[in-house]
């Protein structure tokens, strides 16, 4: 069905289609990734080194020493991906790389081993953006095709998208502050829960009750959404505790009802409003437990729901592959730079 041309270094025409192999490297945060997915949507290998324990002992990620982990893991996970898929560089259509938002050091480590495997190969380099890449996730080993509404809830990014076609998408709303998963950060920090803080607070929320504390749930306009508000809130609610010791659970619980109604609302409100009835999950914090519950129990009333399965929520190359083949709003242009933030 893409039948989109890219064009070699040495200017030979390449066409795509369902038989079409893509490998496609990720390396934008803390996991290096390789992926090789035929056709966009059959994922043949999937590799992912992730760097949490070498993060683990900072609380956050560190970029200097994130880029240096990707230098030693780059090669294994492409040696590994054509192990996995059985194929070698030749079999390859095409290559791509994340191009940003993302770390600047990181992202270049990818790009340039995707850039230099198309040079070697002779096959075209497709640059893409790793917020397309998330949405892009839900066509793997499915038969998803747009018109859809998406909910793209990540670590940098919180919005409510109408993807028309596979390239034509608008944001009908974003985060004025926080994004989700940097509150569900943030607050895990705040009541003592080691990093990767948003899946250990998911976690813990399970033990707790979601009603022991009313937290604050902002008014803001249209499908826009705001999460400084209810972090301060925490903020407050863990110092009244004047150092005696947290119900952390209950406070966990309590956050997580709080901000999953406040996506569910929004969401239904743009789906009736806008009048779609595929409705689809996206990004790291699309793992979350109590945000699918919600967003699934939409297929009580009609709607057909996606969301990929965990391992192609969190950072991860098939995404990345599937993006470059769908032309989601790539860059087909081999002097592609990376960028850190989406202004591009
Ligand atoms: O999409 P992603 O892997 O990275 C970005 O592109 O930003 O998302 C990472 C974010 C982190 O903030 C992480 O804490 C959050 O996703 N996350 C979760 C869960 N799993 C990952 N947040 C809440 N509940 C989860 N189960
Ligand atoms: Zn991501």
């Amino acid at each position: 069905m893409n039948n989109t041309k890219f064009t070699s270094f040495t200017n030979k025409p390449v066409e795509l289609n369902e038989k079409s192999l893509i490998m496609a490297i990720e390396s934008s945060c803390d996991e290096t990734a390789c992926a090789i997915v035929k056709g966009g949507r059959e994922v043949v290998a999937n590799i992912v080194a992730s760097q949490v324990k070498v993060h683990e002992k900072y609380g956050g990620v560190f970029p200097e020493i994130a880029a240096r982990e990707h230098l030693e893991a780059i090669n294994v996970v492409i040696a590994e991906a054509y192990k996995q898929a059985g194929v070698k560089g030749s079999d390859i259509d095409a290559f791509a790389a994340t191009v940003g938002p993302g770390l600047v050091g990181c992202l270049l480590v990818g790009l340039n081993a995707a850039k230099t495997l198309a040079l070697v190969n002779d096959k075209p380099f497709i640059g893409v953006n790793h917020l397309n890449a998330h949405l892009c996730a839900n066509y793997l080993d499915t038969d998803l095709k747009p018109p859809f509404l998406a909910l793209l809830i990540s670590g940098g990014h919180t919005q409510i998208i109408d993807v028309k076609s596979y390239s034509e998408q608008t944001i009908l709303g974003e985060t004025i502050d926080d994004a989700v998963g940097e509150a569900y950060d943030k607050v895990a920090r705040l009541i003592g829960l080691p990093y990767p803080g948003g899946p250990k607070l998911d976690k813990m929320a399970h033990e707790g009750n979601p009603k022991a504390f009313i937290l604050p749930q902002a008014k803001v306009d249209g499908y826009n959404f705001s999460f400084s508000g209810l972090k301060t809130a925490m903020l407050k609610l863990v110092k009244s505790f004047d150092g005696q010791e947290l119900p952390t659970a209950d406070l966990c619980a309590s956050f997580q009802e709080c901000v999953s109604k406040t996506l569910y609302k929004k969401l239904k409100k743009a789906l009736e409003e806008r009048g779609y009835n595929q409705v689809v999950l996206a990004g790291g914090v699309a793992a979350n437990s109590e945000i699918r519950r919600k967003v699934f129990s939409l297929e009580e009333e009609g709607y057909k729901v996606f969301a990929p399965p965990m391992k192609y929520c969190t950072d991860n190359a098939a995404m990345v592959a599937s993006c470059a083949y769908f032309n989601t709003n790539t860059y087909d242009d081999i002097n592609v730079e990376v960028f850190s933030r989406v202004d591009k």
